[in-house]
């Protein structure tokens, strides 16, 4: 707590809410500014609050951050926001290539091992997905390697989720989604909305995907660029799956022969997400399963937590921010 007795002499000047009278000094900034919002009502707003300004503070001391690079900062956030349209998100972008999309996703989906990991949903997602017939070929434009995706979507105690939605989407041969060729992919290709048979089994004709590039030609791929980083991300497909009473999970199947799986641009790999997409060399079964022969297949199965079991959220709204060194909550 501030000494407020060495402060004396400003006493009787009106003084920010909070802030105890305590003026701004370099050894102790984060406390003078934390101190600001000590009465704000909400006290999630105020713990999040007090620990960013600690964090802040603490990293423009850890670096003595110099002008320059405050004014390039600035610079760089300014224009990362004028990146943003309607179809656009470069402030997610920046947080994904910054490994926080995938901090949050995974402190908010906890699984404790029990149930499929999450991993970013992306920004190629579409709200209303195409709705499709299990065993339907969502290739629609016939072009690339066939594979055939199948799973079982369940519970924790392996109950079959009968009837769960699985939401599919995946970019072609060449590592486009549709979104990004309209004139050359017909609208809905390698996306689709299925439901689970009675047995929770879901099934679907498609083709491998391609790794791709991240959207690099603005603020985000400068600082890729700059640092030597590339803006691939693995081959996968995206799976969304829900069903009454569990938790959804928004998660890819990586496909593990693909480049990059260990260096993924936006964190995203987990390795219980990643299968053998195996070719099948048989005439028959490829008749069989409408596909040309030969042809790969993926078998992805999804287990959902319960609502009930839902693992309990990290820390409540109301304790203190445990800080590094020198802030509230380091161990003394
Ligand atoms: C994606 O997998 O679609 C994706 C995720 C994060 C950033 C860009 C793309
Ligand atoms: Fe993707």
């Amino acid at each position: 707590m501030p000494d407020a007795s060495r402060h004396s002499a400003v006493t009787d000047r009106p003084q920010p809410a909070g802030a105890g009278g305590e003026l701004f000094s370099e050894e102790r900034s984060a406390e003078v500014v934390a101190a600001s919002f000590a009465n704000t009502p909400d006290p999630r707003l105020r713990q999040v609050l007090t620990s960013l300004v600690h964090h802040l503070h603490a990293f423009v001391k850890d670096v003595e951050l110099t002008e320059e690079e405050w004014g390039a900062a600035i610079d760089f956030l300014t224009r990362t926001g004028q990146t943003c349209t309607e179809v656009r998100q470069e402030f997610i972008l920046l947080s994904d290539v910054l490994g926080i999309s995938m901090l949050v996703e995974t402190i908010n989906h906890r699984t404790g091992g029990t149930s499929t990991e999450s991993t970013v949903l992306g920004p190629f997602h579409m709200v209303e997905s195409p709705q499709r017939d299990l065993g339907q070929n969502i290739a629609l434009d016939g072009k690339g390697t066939p594979c055939l995706v199948s799973g079982r979507v369940t519970g924790q105690d392996g109950e079959p989720l009968a009837g769960a939605l699985v939401d599919v989407w995946q970019t072609n041969e060449e590592g486009f989604y549709d979104v990004q060729q309209p004139d050359i992919q017909p609208a809905g290709n390698l996306r689709g909305l299925f439901t689970a048979d009675p047995d929770g089994q879901f099934w679907f004709r498609s083709v491998v995907p391609r790794f791709y590039p991240i959207p690099d030609d603005g603020p985000v791929g400068e600082l890729l660029a700059g640092t030597g980083r590339h803006p691939n991300r693995p081959a996968h497909l995206h799976f969304i799956a829900s069903a009454p009473g569990y938790r959804p999970v928004t998660t890819h199947v990586f496909v593990a022969d693909s480049p990059y799986l260990d260096s993924d641009a936006v964190f995203g790999v987990k390795d219980s997400l990643v299968r053998d997409v195996p070719e099948i060399d048989d005439p028959d079964r490829a008749t069989h399963v409408g596909l040309a022969n030969p042809f790969r297949t993926l078998t992805f199965d999804l287990v959902l937590l319960r609502e009930d079991q839902a693992p309990p959220a990290a820390q409540p709204a109301d304790v203190q921010p445990t800080m590094v060194q020198g802030t509230p909550g380091a161990a003394s």
